[in-house]
């Protein structure tokens, strides 16, 4: 699957978004080592800060069905900058690999990809 297609998943998982507060519609398509997507979306809350992010939505589905061997993710927002994971869920996919791809789009499509070692440097471990 190219990086375009991975990508595409993740703009279409963004139509289940649950962001009234926000108005911020956010989609992720997380590819394991098999080849396994697992999509995501944003999901908030009333109480904003238990807001779930749509790359840890992904995240999380993928772990509770046995795959922990992430390869990339793809991640759309509808914004006019790339749509760059945030510093919990940088954390939290680094948990399961460093080196994974991260591919950033904009609403129009365009994207930039990078390791995520280089975007998420000394992360926490113990
Ligand atoms: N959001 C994500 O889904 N992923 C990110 O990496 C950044 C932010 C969501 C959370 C919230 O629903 C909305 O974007 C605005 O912050």
């Amino acid at each position: 699957m190219t990086d375009a297609e991975l990508l595409d998943l993740a703009r279409r998982a963004a139509a289940n978004s649950y962001s009234p507060y926000s108005r911020f519609p956010v989609g992720a398509a997380l590819e394991c080592a098999d080849g396994t997507v697992f999509t995501g979306c944003n999901v908030e809350n009333a109480a904003y800060g238990d807001t779930i992010c749509a790359e840890r939505t992904a995240a999380v589905k993928a772990v509770s069905e046995g795959h922990r061997d992430f390869v990339r993710i793809a991640i759309w927002g509808d914004s006019k900058e790339y749509c760059y994971p945030c510093g919990s869920c940088r954390q939290f996919l680094q948990e399961f690999s460093k080196t994974m791809r991260v591919i950033c789009a904009k609403g129009d499509g365009s994207f930039v990809a990078h390791p995520l070692s280089e975007m998420m440097p000394f992360t926490f471990d113990f």
